[in-house]
């Protein structure tokens, strides 16, 4: 059934809510803003995503290995990536409504506006021409087109260089020119634009008088920076080789919205991988062309992902893309890859006086390596999966069924054990097959309401498999074993069971697709 996309965004909202994957943080306080708790549904998913990716990043790659570092680290280590000094959105506040802004983001809601014009006038002329209709040839001659294009360059072009030389009074200027109102009030009473820090802070006892402030970390990216060496020396790598991290990150986003899309405490799945400098372009095409597959092999649909190459490049970047998902609110950032040269590395020598080379024995020569980083968030991955598992799909019967369709091998649980009835020896008899089928399967057992009820439960959180036990079962040893996709039922013995399940639910399944 095609959604409205707010609306589709809802309907998750409140789906994920129902059946225990995510709730509102501290719910019984009326919540906490953009704060999240996954529950004992979502937990299972969150970590089978997480399982995942270490297992493809890692455990499959014998020159990339993990670490786990600490949250707090030496307030030094921000001041060397740049944090401290650049970790910044551009905020306003409008006069009016007192409500706070991202300067960048209401420019950015303004050209949402003017290509939305554009796909508008495609649509039309879809719609005139028929199969005679050529978009390139539309897009590079319609004068309507044309006018919004140039419109949409130029604003870019000047919020792009006003952010990069840090003249927030042009972007005000811009707001106001572009005529700009406060979505919520219609007012165009703006107050100037001001650099917020985006670190949460906090004190810690034991540093020195004055040095005390340190933060929670925005990205976990530079704890695997600061143990470089470390990794390098203790585990002998040569290049190239990775040091891959999955772990919480903290930042106070002034507009935090859609869902678990932007939060303020979140995970990272992080991978710096370490690379002579020259060829990191090369193994940038590399894991680019990984990740996409990576994502794919979750057959989520193809067509949901595109990447979103970076035109302005920050500072320390020689190369940077975003893969796009396809979310209800549109394609949207879900994971970042950047040639980050040898920025960080570099900024951590100068700062803590430090060595943070290689040393290549083939050449003799001593450098600083180049870093290529996947940087994936882990809550966005759980919403990409939840959202284009979501299905309202209506019945033979007519009657409609909510389904997570979800990758048979991320599914929180792999199959469901149902007696048909509560008696006659029936529940005993579930019970065993559950006992040896939780060896090697996350499993539920339910025994409550009639069977058509009960698979509906299992379909709303996405269980590939439900066995149901009869009064047969007792005589012949034989199972019913249902498909949440196809819905189908096979009659099969309860030896076969557990490789009925393996074969679509093994992780090794996807792997195989890399
Ligand atoms: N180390 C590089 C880095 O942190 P980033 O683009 O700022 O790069 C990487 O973040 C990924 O982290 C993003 O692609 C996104 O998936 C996720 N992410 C960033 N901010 C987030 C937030 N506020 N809430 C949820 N996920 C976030």
């Amino acid at each position: 059934m095609a959604q409205p996309e707010d609306n589709l965004l809802k309907k998750i909202t409140a789906h994920a809510k129902e059946y225990g994957f995510i709730f509102p943080s501290s719910e019984i306080y009326d919540g906490l803003g953009a704060a999240y708790d996954y529950g004992q549904n979502g937990v299972e998913l969150k970590n089978k995503i997480k399982n995942y990716w270490w297992k493809a990043m890692v455990q499959m790659h014998e020159n990339i290995v993990g670490i786990d570092a600490s949250i707090f680290m030496h307030p030094a280590t921000w001041k060397a990536s740049g944090h401290v000094d650049a970790f910044n959105d551009p905020l306003i506040d409008n006069k009016d409504s007192k409500k706070r802004y991202r300067a960048d983001v209401l420019v950015e809601d303004y050209l949402a506006k003017l290509e939305a014009k554009i796909e508008k006038e495609v649509a039309k002329a879809e719609k005139r021409f028929g199969a005679d209709f050529d978009q390139a040839q539309f897009l590079s001659t319609n004068p309507n087109v044309l006018r919004n294009q140039t419109k949409i360059d130029e604003i870019s072009h000047r919020l792009g260089s006003s952010l990069e030389k840090g003249d927030l009074a042009d972007v005000k200027a811009l707001i106001e020119e572009l005529e700009i109102a406060d979505p919520v009030s219609g007012s165009k009473s703006w107050t100037e634009v001001r650099q917020f820090n985006l670190m949460f802070s906090t004190e810690m006892g034991s540093l020195a008088e004055g040095a005390n402030t340190i933060y929670l970390r925005p990205e976990t990216a530079q704890g695997i920076f600061v143990n470089y060496l470390n990794v390098q020396k203790s585990g002998r790598m040569k290049l190239p080789f990775g040091i891959a991290q999955i772990g919480k990150a903290f930042r106070n986003e002034i507009i935090a919205r859609q869902f678990i899309f932007r939060m303020r405490e979140f995970e990272q799945m992080e991978m710096q991988f370490f690379v002579k400098p020259g060829e990191e372009l090369e193994w940038y095409e590399h894991w680019k062309a990984q990740r996409m597959a990576w994502h794919k092999s979750l057959g989520l649909g193809d067509d949901h992902y595109r990447f979103h190459d970076h035109i302005n490049l920050a500072h320390y970047a020689n190369a940077a893309t975003d893969i796009q998902f396809q979310f209800p609110m549109g394609f949207k950032e879900l994971e970042g890859i950047h040639s980050r040269t040898d920025f960080d590395l570099k900024a951590h020598e100068e700062h803590s006086g430090k060595k943070l080379r290689f040393f290549d024995h083939h050449t003799n020569e001593s450098y600083v390596p180049y870093v290529v980083e996947t940087s994936i968030g882990l809550d966005r991955m759980f919403l990409a999966v939840l959202s284009s598992a979501y299905q309202e799909e209506t019945l033979e019967d007519g009657s409609v069924r909510t389904v997570l369709k979800l990758p048979p091998a991320l599914a929180p649980y792999e199959v469901a054990i149902l007696p048909l009835l509560k008696k006659d020896g029936l529940p005993e008899k579930a019970k065993e097959i559950l006992a040896e089928l939780q060896f090697q399967f996350n499993c539920q057992y339910d025994d409550k309401d009639a069977i058509g009820k009960r698979y509906r439960r299992q379909d709303a959180i996405g269980t590939p498999f439900c066995v149901t036990i009869d009064h047969e079962s007792l005589n012949d040893g034989m199972v019913t074993i249902r498909d949440r996709d196809d819905l189908s039922q096979e009659r099969v013995s309860i030896q076969s069971i557990q490789s009925k399940i393996a074969e679509k639910t093994a992780i090794e399944s996807l792997l195989r697709k890399l």
